[in-house]
């Protein structure tokens, strides 16, 4: 009879291990944890940085971009490291300009009429953009036994930036495109599925051990727009890097009506929100599918007790031993308090799966 140990029992975990073994749903210790954002505002170092530095310059200055990547792993203690960047910085090669103001992000001139789409050309990405950079200096400065993510954009979200211009409360000209010119809107999401495949691999390359597709805006579309504008879109890229033998985690806001539509992406991580529990996309999915999330990101406006409590009860509840990464249901919002977010990665950390 073969008798298996868990991993861990074998030889002590790497972050770098835990995390992939998660992703293999191999037997490990407990669940690796990261947050969406968790660079951001809601940290005084990275504040810091922010007085010296545009948020564009701290993308594209890679030493400034590995710095604010790393704050999080070495603060809080998370086990794996995104790399600080932003899902519109590939718009420019598309020849648009990208800035971001006080009230988020702009995008210049935003393509809208069918002169202007057609005109959209993708330009070559430079061989090491300096999202490149920064992942080889994260994982020099952090050594290979720590996972590094690298990230893009969803074709469909990014042309919900490219054609509204900025963040849109109803989506007014992408509907637009999807109802009255499907033909236009496939011609965008030809381009960047072109671009964020591109984009990607260099990420690779330079050294991200996983990438992440973020879909903020494809839980917008019913169900037939979803299944013609978002999911095969996601799925070319999954493949396309897939195949090149990267794992990608797929992550949708507004996740809940589409998880059969995220399991036929073929991705290899379905990060959902929090809307449904764990154990209901389960249900829904099967446990051999590897599920990352889904704490509400407002939950961590409570005092860090609660959040703890909160934390231990959706991994009781998720009942897997492996095949979950834990992370919020979307992005850690501005002013959370550190204290909270640091009981959440303490909680998961000290949470043992137990004897397998
Ligand atoms: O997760 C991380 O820590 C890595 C960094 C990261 C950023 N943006 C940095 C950022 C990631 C993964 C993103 C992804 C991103 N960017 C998405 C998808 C995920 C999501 O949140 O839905 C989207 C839609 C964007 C576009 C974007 N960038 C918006 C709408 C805004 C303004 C709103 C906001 O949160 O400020 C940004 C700016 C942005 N991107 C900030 C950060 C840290 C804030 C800039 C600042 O410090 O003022």
């Amino acid at each position: 009879m073969e008798i298996r140990a868990p991993l861990s029992l074998v030889r002590p975990l790497t972050e770098k291990s835990r995390f992939l073994g998660a992703i293999a749903r191999k037997p490990i210790d407990r669940p690796p944890v990261w947050l969406m954002r968790q660079a951001g505002r809601y940290l005084p170092q990275y504040m810091e940085v922010k007085k010296q530095y545009t948020f564009l310059e701290m993308c594209r200055l890679p030493e400034i971009a590995a710095e604010i990547s790393i704050q999080p792993y070495a603060i809080l203690g998370v086990d794996a490291i995104i790399v600080f960047n932003d899902i519109l910085i590939p718009l420019e090669q598309l020849g648009l300009t990208v800035d971001f103001n006080e009230q988020g992000p702009v995008v210049t001139p935003a393509p809208r009429h069918e002169r202007d789409i057609r005109a959209l050309r993708r330009r070559p990405f430079d061989e090491s953009p300096p999202v490149c950079d920064s992942i080889a200096i994260i994982h020099r400065q952090v050594g290979e036994h720590t996972p590094v993510l690298g990230f893009a954009g969803a074709p469909f979200t990014l042309a919900c930036y490219l054609v509204e211009g900025v963040t849109s409360k109803n989506l007014r000209y992408i509907k637009e495109l999807v109802y009255a010119r499907p033909d236009l809107l496939e011609r965008i999401l030809e381009t960047l599925t072109e671009t964020v495949i591109e984009y990607l691999r260099l990420q690779i390359q330079a050294g991200a051990d996983a990438v992440q597709i973020f879909d903020t805006w494809a839980g917008e579309l019913g169900r037939t727009e979803y299944r013609r504008f978002a999911m095969p879109w996601q799925k070319r890229v999954i493949e396309a890097i897939q195949s090149e033998g990267t794992p990608v985690i797929l992550y949708v806001k507004g996740s809940s009506p589409f998880l059969e539509e995220m399991k036929h992406t073929g991705a290899s991580v379905l990060s959902v929100d929090w809307r449904i529990p764990l154990s209901e996309v389960t249900a829904q999915v099967g446990a051999d599918t590897v599920l990352q999330g889904n704490l509400d990101p407002t939950a961590l406006y409570a005092p860090p007790d609660v959040v703890s409590r909160r934390t231990r009860d959706l991994l009781d509840d998720c009942g897997r031993r492996t095949g979950h990464i834990f992370n919020l249901g979307h992005g850690v919002l501005p002013q959370t308090p550190v204290e909270s977010v640091q009981a959440l990665v303490d909680t998961v950390k000290a949470y043992e799966y137990g004897s397998l």
